[in-house]
Formats: structure tokens, C-alpha cells, sequence
């Protein structure tokens, strides 16, 4: 198993390319189940979750080309051969439960297994299917699978979410696409991901409005085709690049980063000391010369801090001159940074869903363990300001949302190495 090995003190200098979002990318790709027509998407990341969900969509029948390495993907669900996601691999990646919107809206079965639990918490399921039985669908759980059904067809609905759910609203919009007469969504979730899943959808052909705000209209439409579409930047690789040079000291231009995907955390970094440029080819952060300083956080859905970046902010938190408030609301479970962070020297607090982060001088580097994917990155961020050297242990973890981390952080300056067991 890989791990990576980071000794800090290098101050970082340089540009780093931001890639295509991994959390959107999935959703489009699921999209491809909706028409028989091809979906093109570009600008796709080269990560193990979006291998993870093109075994899901192959198992279902639909047809991918990769082209540009990846970079580009060709989906065709002309002949769907199956209405089941298997356990197999749906609890590979939770995001697979994506895929039951469009199939029973295309085909008016669907058989998906049940996510389960995952580290960051239980995350139940049961918004989405509130919302496919709003919209016609009969529902029953058997055997660890969601069987729904809607043989007839789905018919357009009033939905209003108790929370405003990613997926649930992803799913439900989709599935709405088709249904017949008008869906309205209310307490969507308005995250930059839901809004391009709209985009692309309505560049099918379906009839969405209100994308980015928290009511949807959909007017459903008797079928979607074929269209090309591109994934917008990372807004959580961007947020994790920008928290790079104030731990490391530097300045590093994100390209192809954009200040409006992450508003609240932009706001949050300045007030820790960031100076923070829009250029023409995307960002520039720099550490300003004064310390980071204390800023307290709270994680709620977009347009607030987003939780996949706030294992990142503890890290940096770790290193102010003063006291701040971690606050996660989303997820129950997600502080399991805090106690590796303290194997580096951290001093932090955690109680319920608060954590209190006691600045300290100086980390030390200390063989560490990823427990998700953003606690990895953490960690990774963590090294590069501590004395001496920083393992990283479980990087699989890393390497289903993160891009060749090492060789980003590498080519500003950072010395990091990723290290075959
Ligand atoms: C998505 C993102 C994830 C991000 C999260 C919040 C993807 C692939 N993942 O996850 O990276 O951290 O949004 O921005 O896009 N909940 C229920 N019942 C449901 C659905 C959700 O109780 O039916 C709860 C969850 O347990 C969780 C909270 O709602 O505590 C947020 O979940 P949700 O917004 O659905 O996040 P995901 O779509 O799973």
C-alpha cells in the first residue's frame, strides 16, 4: 500500500492546473442513463472514483469511450442491459446510489443497492427516496437493495426537502427530467455541482430553472439527447491548493481557480491572512507576512464553508497564534483529522460536533493514517510546515478525489514523495 513522505519547511512558489470537479463529474456521468443518445463531457479528472462509477455504468450496459487519457469521456446508454447497481460496487463509492434517478426515470425500474454507512457518518438515504415516491415511484428495501418502480412512468410533483441534500436533490432533479408535467424542488440544494448537473442536463434538452437557488422548476419532456459538456474547476482541490502556501509560507497561482465556487471559505482565508489575487489564468494566493490568524468556521451547505474543506482549515488552524471554533453540521463524524493532527503536535479539542484548535508554534512530523479523503489531505498539508518527516499511510483514501497531489505540491517547491510498500 502507498504511502506518502513529507518533510516540511519548503515555502512554495509556482502554479498549480486545478482539475475538473470530481464530485460533478460523477453526476454528469450518471446523467448518460437519461438519453440513447451520447453524453460527451470534458475537462474529466483522472481519479479512482470516476474508474469506480464507469465500472457502475458498465455494469448497467452503457457504452464508454475514454479519449485524452481520460481527459474526455463518451458515454452511450443506447442499450441498457441491466437496472441493477450491485453492492459490489456501490459500496465502493456512495455517489453510485446516483445512478437510480436516471434509471428509473429512463426505464421505470431500478434496483440500486443501499450505500451504507461510511466513516464520516451514517448517511441515510432516505430524502432521496422520499422524493422518488413524491414523483410516482413505489419503493421498497429488500435485501439491502432499493427496489423502485414506476412502470407507468413518474409525474411531476411539489417536493420540499427537510434538508437541503446534494444527492437527493441531484437525483430528484434528474429523475424529474422525465417525468410528465412539472416538478417543483423546494430546499434544493444549491451547490456549484447541483447547478452544473442542470446545466448539462438542460443541454439534453430537459427543463430546468432555478438552478443555484433554493427552488427548482422542472418541466418534464417525453426524452433528453445527446449534448458535449464541460466540468467546471474543483472548488475542494482549489480550496486545498489555497490552504498550501499559509502553511508552507509562498505564493501559488491556481489556474483555472474561481472565487465564486467557494465564497465563504475565500472570506474565511482572508480573514487567517491570505492575500488572495484573481488573475487571468485563475488565482493567487500568498501567505501575508504576519501570522495566521485564529477565524472560526462553521460548515453549511453552499454558498456557506463547505465540510469537504474543513479538515483542511483545521490544519492551517492548527498553526494560528490564537483559538478558533471548528463547527460541522453536515456530517456527525468528521473530526477523525483532529486526533492524527495531534500525533503531529496539535493541540485540538473536539467535543460533539465542535472542535476547539489551540494554535501552536510548530508541528512535528509523526507517521499519520488517512481515515477519508479530505482527513488525508489534511495531514498531507499539516507536513508540509512540520519539522521533519510526515508519513501518510492509507493514500487510497487520497487518490479517489486528488490528482497526482504529490506531483502538484512537487512542482511548487514541496518535498513530497509518494512511496510503494
Ligand atoms: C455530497 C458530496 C460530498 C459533500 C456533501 C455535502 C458528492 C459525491 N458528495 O454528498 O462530498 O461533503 O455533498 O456538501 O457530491 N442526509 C440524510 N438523508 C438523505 C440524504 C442526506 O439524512 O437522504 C444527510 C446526510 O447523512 C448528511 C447530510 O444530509 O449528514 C448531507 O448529505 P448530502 O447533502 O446528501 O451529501 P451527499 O450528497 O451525500
Amino acid at each position: 500500500m502507498d504511502s506518502i513522505v513529507v518533510k516540511g519547511g519548503t515555502p512554495l512558489n509556482g502554479q498549480i492546473q486545478i482539475a475538473g470537479a470530481k464530485n460533478t463529474s460523477l453526476k454528469l456521468i450518471t446523467a448518460a442513463i437519461l438519453t440513447d443518445e451520447p453524453l460527451t463531457l470534458t475537462n474529466v479528472p483522472r481519479l479512482a472514483d470516476i474508474r469506480t462509477i464507469s465500472d457502475v455504468m458498465t455494469s448497467l450496459g452503457v457504452e464508454i469511450a475514454q479519449l485524452e487519457g481520460g481527459r474526455v469521456m463518451v458515454m452511450s446508454a443506447a442499450n441498457l442491459t441491466s437496472h441493477k447497481a450491485e453492492y459490489d460496487l456501490v459500496r465502493k463509492l456512495r455517489a453510485s446510489f446516483q445512478v437510480l434517478g436516471p434509471l428509473l426515470a429512463r426505464t421505470g425500474e431500478a434496483v440500486v443497492s443501499l450505500p451504507g454507512g461510511c466513516a464520516i457518518g451514517a448517511r441515510p438515504v432516505d430524502i432521496h427516496l422520499e422524493a422518488l415516491e413524491k414523483l410516482g415511484a413505489t419503493v421498497e428495501l429488500r435485501d439491502g437493495y432499493v427496489h423502485a418502480a414506476a412502470p407507468n412512468g413518474l409525474k411531476g410533483c411539489e417536493i420540499e426537502f427537510r434538508f437541503a441534500s446534494v444527492g437527493a436533490t441531484e437525483n430528484a432533479m434528474a429523475a424529474a427530467t422525465l417525468a410528465k408535467g412539472t416538478t417543483v424542488i423546494k430546499n434544493a440544494a444549491r451547490e456549484p455541482d447541483t447547478v452544473a448537473l442542470a446545466d448539462c442536463l438542460n443541454a439534453m434538452g430537459a427543463q430546468i430553472e432555478g438552478a443555484g437557488t433554493d427552488t427548482l422548476t422542472i418541466t418534464g419532456v417525453d426524452r433528453l439527447h445527446g449534448a458535449t459538456q464541460e466540468v467546471l474547476t474543483d472548488r475542494i482541490e482549489m480550496g486545498t491548493f489555497m490552504v498550501a502556501p499559509m502553511i508552507a509560507g509562498g505564493s501559488v497561482e491556481l489556474l483555472g481557480g474561481r472565487l465564486d465556487l467557494i465564497p465563504c471559505f475565500a472570506d474565511k482565508m482572508v480573514a487567517a491572512g491570505a492575500i488572495i489575487e484573481e488573475t487571468p489564468l485563475g488565482l493567487k494566493v500568498t501567505k501575508g507576512d504576519g501570522p495566521i490568524l485564529p477565524v472560526d468556521a462553521k460548515t453549511e451547505p453552499f454558498p456557506g464553508f463547505p465540510t469537504d474543506l474543513q479538515a483542511q482549515f483545521m490544519a492551517m488552524m492548527c498553526l494560528s497564534n490564537g483559538t478558533s471554533v471548528l463547527e460541522e453540521t453536515i456530517f456527525e463524524n468528521r473530526f477523525m483529522h483532529a486526533p492524527e493532527l495531534l500525533r503531529m503536535g496539535a493541540n485540538v479539542e473536539v467535543q460533539g460536533g465542535m472542535a476547539k484548535v489551540h494554535g501552536v508554534g510548530q508541528m512535528k512530523g509523526a507517521q499519520v493514517m488517512a481515515t477519508d479523503l479530505r482527513a488525508s489531505v489534511s495531514l498531507i498539508l499539516a507536513g508540509l510546515a512540520a519539522e521533519g518527516e510526515t508519513i501518510v499511510s492509507r493514500v487510497y483514501h487520497l487518490d479517489r478525489g486528488y490528482e497526482r497531489v504529490e506531483e502538484k505540491l512537487r512542482a511548487v517547491g514541496a518535498q513530497i514523495e509518494r512511496v510503494s510498500a
